[in-house]
């Protein structure tokens, strides 16, 4: 697995470029990155362009054997752009154009930047895309708006003309945002203003096409990029870009750039205090395991194979705090990222900067520019120990993994339409999504991230899981039953089958288009206040639940497997099962407290699958890649692998210490 590291020469004295990037590679680093933010140097004034100091560094990257990921500048509109045309920036929702002096501040799907962009990309294509120590391209950084949503001139007109295509006629849309309601009634497409998002009261339907609109608006900002490169560049490079982590930017899906690029690359901030952890006490120093893996996961899962594309090298500047990684953090993440079967891991950045935004970032190196930072040795570590692995005995996937490949159905629609209607306070989409993925790497399976269209076929995934799975129509309900006709495990929880695509309550009992599926009725559903709990009974164990508890009627060939033990619905069903042709289907009416209800019946559900599943503490992973197998432990305790008989422990040691790794090969 290459390992690379984030190099922007605009920041450093020309004399300095040689020793730095030698240096790189003298460390073992095998690729670096350059110019995603750099417009203002590769074109100071219009149409005048300065290629050289960049030309330099590719040359050293080549002399020095690193290949290089060249970036378009499209997060950077220099000043002379921003002054000429400062309609291509963005204007928040109180009317404030986020004007030059950040970044991220122009709309990508503008034409009128548009224009600007193509010329700056088509002259860095016609540069490096037949240059030979180019890898490959990264389109623009962390694909967003500044601020999440643009209410300029031209988002205000781009989205009227989305809704002209996707409705035709105003009644259309009239009766989808359901306008009725409240004198929302429009008259013409060109009453219509993009629905603010801070406020509550805001039409939910209106929101969440305005969502879905700037998604389309982000990704076709992607796709436009992509096409020019590939009109010039090898067919030897590829194409990707660096999505962020999904969680703070909800209208960022990276499924909907799949025919676009060659494959996603993420980012991970692991410390950086917005995310998931562990309870323990050095969880913070450790980060967020079960959030690098989510992240790595879902972006493989659109084309197959991905990379991080940044991973802190220490202590990073935007964290709420930002405390030292535990020694070893650094080196574990890498292998967690090898584990996770990444092709390739950059770290931003090889050098800490000294003057701006992020003058407290860690690097590679210390500030003085020459001095190797303990995030820094770490890496060299990991570099070193990868590179000396032995070829392994057997790298084919072996059955007991490959069966308990689990597909989650992924739909970010889901995710933004329950956001911005969640019900209860208490409910947190993410956290309920968490909820099943943690329980599926607790049993060490390998998850695919899967759309509505893709194939679900049984043999590769003999689970598929759709939690809170809220729009829906007929036909996902009758190819879940295919499914599970076949011989797959489908795994349903609360709010599936709600509403429908437009978003609207279905207009029949509550859910009742699941009924059939699941073989139970759902005949109303509770939310708790805070602090107060109830308690659901599962052969012999109690759980207790706060967020949301389904209460259902199950049909007379349904096997009821959890019961609620308390509240004026006592003894009636929550979580039920049923076969159906050769598979089965779980319904899991509830969100329970640290979700041991929900880990409970899914390693109920696949071991009668017949899978063979591992019992690991939440957060500590255990992935297999290309024969070998890697464990690494975010917990505060250590732990002892599971080794059987004749497997042989290559890097760590049995016992993984709190920030250890363990590599080994099992016959
Ligand atoms: C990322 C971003 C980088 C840099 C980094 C700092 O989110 O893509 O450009 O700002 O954070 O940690």
């Amino acid at each position: 697995m290459p390992v690379g590291a984030y190099y922007y020469p605009e920041h450093w004295k020309p004399e300095q470029w040689e020793r730095d990037i030698r240096r790189m590679a003298e460390l073992g680093f095998s690729f670096t990155h350059y110019a995603e933010f750099a417009w203002a140097a590769l074109e100071p004034e219009e149409g005048k362009y300065n290629f050289g100091w960049l030309d330099t560094c590719v040359n050293f990257a080549a002399r020095y054997g690193l290949k290089v990921i060249m970036c378009t500048p499209s997060p950077c509109p220099p000043a002379w752009l921003s002054q000429k045309h400062p309609d291509i920036l963005i204007v928040r929702d109180d009317g404030i154009k986020v004007h030059h002096g950040m970044r991220l501040n122009a709309n990508g799907a503008n034409p009128v930047y548009q224009q600007y962009l193509e010329k700056i990309i088509l002259k860095m294509a016609e540069r490096y895309g037949n240059h030979p120590a180019v890898w490959g391209w990264q389109l623009d950084n962390e694909p967003h708006l500044e601020g999440l949503y643009d209410y300029s001139a031209f988002a205000q007109a781009d989205f009227r003309q989305w809704l002209r295509r996707r409705y035709s006629s105003i009644d259309s849309l009239n009766k989808s945002w359901g306008a009725a309601f409240w004198s929302l009634t429009y008259n013409n497409f060109d009453q219509i203003r993009i629905p603010n998002a801070r406020e509550s009261f805001t039409n939910p339907h209106a929101l969440l096409d305005f969502q879905r609109y700037t998604a389309d608006a982000l990704a076709a900002a992607l796709r436009f990029q992509a096409q020019l490169l590939r009109r010039m560049v090898s067919s030897r490079q590829w194409i990707t870009t660096n999505y962020a982590y999904y969680k703070f930017l909800p209208c960022v899906d990276m499924f909907r750039n799949r025919p676009d690029l060659d494959f996603a690359s993420h980012t991970m901030y692991l410390l950086s205090t917005y995310l998931n952890t562990h309870s323990g006490p050095l969880a913070y120093r450790l980060g967020s395991g079960m959030e690098l893996s989510f992240s790595s996961e879902l972006a493989r899962s659109v084309n197959g194979f991905t990379g991080i594309m940044e991973l802190q090298p220490g202590q990073i500047n935007w964290g709420k705090w930002n405390a030292q990684p535990l020694p070893g953090a650094v080196r574990m993440w890498i292998w967690h990222s090898f584990g996770l079967g990444d092709k390739f891991t950059c770290t931003y950045r090889f050098r800490q900067p000294l003057f701006g935004g992020e003058q407290f970032h860690k690097g590679i190196m210390e500030p003085d520019g020459v001095t190797v930072s303990p995030g820094g040795l770490e890496y060299v570590q990991a570099i070193r120990e990868i590179n000396a692995l032995p070829a392994p005995v057997n790298p084919t996937l072996p059955s007991r993994i490959a069966g308990r490949h689990t597909a989650f159905l992924w739909n970010q629609e889901n995710l933004l339409g329950m956001e911005g209607s969640r019900h209860t306070n208490s409910w947190d989409s993410w956290q309920h999504y968490y909820t099943y993925y943690s329980a599926l790497k607790r049993m060490g399976s390998p998850v695919t991230f899967l759309q509505e269209t893709d194939s679900f076929d049984v043999k590769q995934y003999p689970f598929l899981v759709a939690p809170a799975y809220e729009m829906l129509d007929n036909r996902l309900v009758e190819k879940w039953r295919r499914y599970v006709q076949q011989g797959g495990t489908l795994i349903l929880s609360s709010r599936t089958g709600m509403k429908n695509k437009q978003g609207h309550l279905w207009e029949t009992l509550l859910q009742q288009p699941i009924w059939s599926l699941i073989g139970a009725k759902v005949d109303y559903y509770d939310h708790l206040p805070p602090g107060t709990k109830g308690t659901i009974r599962m052969g012999g164990t109690d759980y207790s639940w706060n967020v949301w508890a389904d209460k259902l009627t199950p049909d007379a060939q349904t096997e009821v497997m959890a019961t609620h033990a308390d509240q004026f619905y006592k003894g009636s069903a929550v979580v039920v099962r049923r076969k159906l042709g050769k598979g089965q289907v779980y319904y899991i009416g509830a969100h329970s407290d640290g979700g041991e209800l929900e880990t409970s019946v899914l390693r109920q559900a696949f071991t009668e699958a017949g899978a063979t599943i591992l019992n690991l503490p939440d957060y500590v992973f255990q992935e297999w890649r290309d024969g070998y197998e890697v464990v690494v432990n975010y917990t505060s305790e250590p732990y002892t692998v599971n080794l059987t008989e004749g497997s042989r422990v290559l890097i760590g040691s049995r016992v993984v210490p709190p920030g250890g790794v363990c590599v080994f090969t099992a016959p």
